[in-house]
């Protein structure tokens, strides 16, 4: 008999930012005011019809298990969802509710890859894309992305990260907030279908853009597999809900692994989910405060000395590159947030070789609260 813990759950790495997370808590313990710059989550509950649809739900419904792939009129207002925003004729077979993209990271994995396969994707990047991948067995493949290249994936890039079974791209992503063009995602979709690999399409900040929308994989290809979530632009983050939509031959493998890993999605978020996308008016005044925020960071930080910044294009994330003030982005961030108590994740998190210089500033918040860590970060004596 054997005990003890598994390799795949002991090499694990932790999210750095929550240490920054449980400092910001004892902080604000003690009464200390912390402007939250560290979250990756809309500072706005869900939309009032989502709250109107669940209310009405739990008086009508009993909120048992649902297909595992979801309830069809909510794959259906997915599927609508595609001809409206980027008209594109989408069949509701080929959506699968999840629960919250990570869950659908999940299935996509397994139902994609076999154990061993290699992963890519563009550092910095979000992590749990290769602790996932880790955990799952695969091989995560970084492609180091340079900030010429808006710290996205190229066609050289995957070039020369050898054989792929798969690769990921964010666009807009997490932490730098830029985002792909459409020919640039039509490259990579055709550089992936000639080398056999596997595109998958975090779409999670669609919506949350500035100057352009975002290009979904399915516009130009059927072959990717599209993760999507009500967690940022819906801003419905706890109700764990979110989408995929795969190719028809990966339908009936993700609905098996979902039936066994998870039976169903949560009833109640379902049912509140389609009634969010008709919540346009609400969530795009969100989009215009991020914006706003945006845009106050971008000629607030300098001032501070925060001089080096990605500008952002899309999501509610600054990355700024801080080497001329630190080595040490960890001990920079608890500095920072002790003596100028704005809360901010340094960028190990996300990018293991070079994250010891740079941070990662999220403007989720209020556009008080931004002008409030511009203050305090104009006055903070380093
Ligand atoms: C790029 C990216 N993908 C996926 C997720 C996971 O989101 P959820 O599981 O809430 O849909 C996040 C969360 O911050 C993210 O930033």
């Amino acid at each position: 008999m054997t005990s003890g813990i598994s390799r795949r759950a002991e090499n694990v790495p932790p999210f750095i930012v929550m240490d920054v997370v449980r400092a910001t808590n004892e902080m604000e313990a003690r009464g200390e005011k912390v402007i939250h710059c560290e979250v990756g989550q809309p500072g706005t509950p869900a939309p009032r019809g989502a709250l109107e649809a669940a209310h009405a739900a739990l008086e009508r419904d009993r909120i048992g298990y649902v297909e595992a792939l979801g309830i069809p009129a909510l794959r259906e207002r997915i599927a609508r969802h595609y001809a409206d925003r980027y008209g594109i004729r989408l069949d509701p077979q080929r959506v699968v509710v999840t629960t919250g993209s990570s869950a659908g990271f999940l299935m996509a994995f397994l139902a994609a890859f076999d154990a061993g396969a290699r992963v890519a994707m563009a550092t910095p990047g979000y992590p749990p894309y290769r602790n996932i991948l880790a955990a799952l067995g695969l091989l995560p493949v970084d492609i180091v992305a340079t900030e010429t290249e808006r710290y996205q994936p190229t066609v050289g890039g995957i070039a020369s990260a050898g054989s792929l079974s798969g690769l990921i791209v964010a666009s807009p992503s997490n932490p730098t907030g830029t985002m792909v063009s459409r020919e640039e995602m039509a490259d990579l979709a055709a550089t992936c279908r000639r080398r056999g690999t596997r595109l998958i399409s975090d779409e999670i900040y669609h919506g949350l853009t500035f100057e352009s929308r975002a290009t979904s994989a399915l516009e130009v290809t059927d072959d990717a597999i599209v993760i999507n979530s009500f967690s940022k632009y819906f801003s419905m983050t706890g109700w764990r809900i979110g989408w995929m939509v795969v190719p028809p031959d990966l339908v009936r493998p993700v609905e098996r692994l979902t039936q066994n890993l998870l039976i169903s999605t949560p009833t109640l978020s379902q049912f509140a989910a389609i009634a969010a996308f008709d919540c346009t008016e609400e969530l795009e005044a969100h989009v215009r405060r991020y914006r706003a925020n945006r845009d106050l960071l971008l000629e607030g930080l300098p001032k501070a000395g925060f001089d080096h910044l990605t500008r952002p294009t899309g999501a509610f994330y600054l990355y700024a590159d801080v080497a001329h003030l630190t080595n040490d982005s960890v001990e920079f961030c608890r500095r920072m947030l002790r003596e100028a108590g704005v809360a901010a994740t340094p960028g190990v998190d996300f990018d293991p070789q070079r994250g010891h210089r740079t941070l990662r500033f999220s403007f989720a918040g209020s556009t008080a609260d931004m002008e409030e860590a511009v203050r305090r970060l104009v006055s903070w004596k380093r």
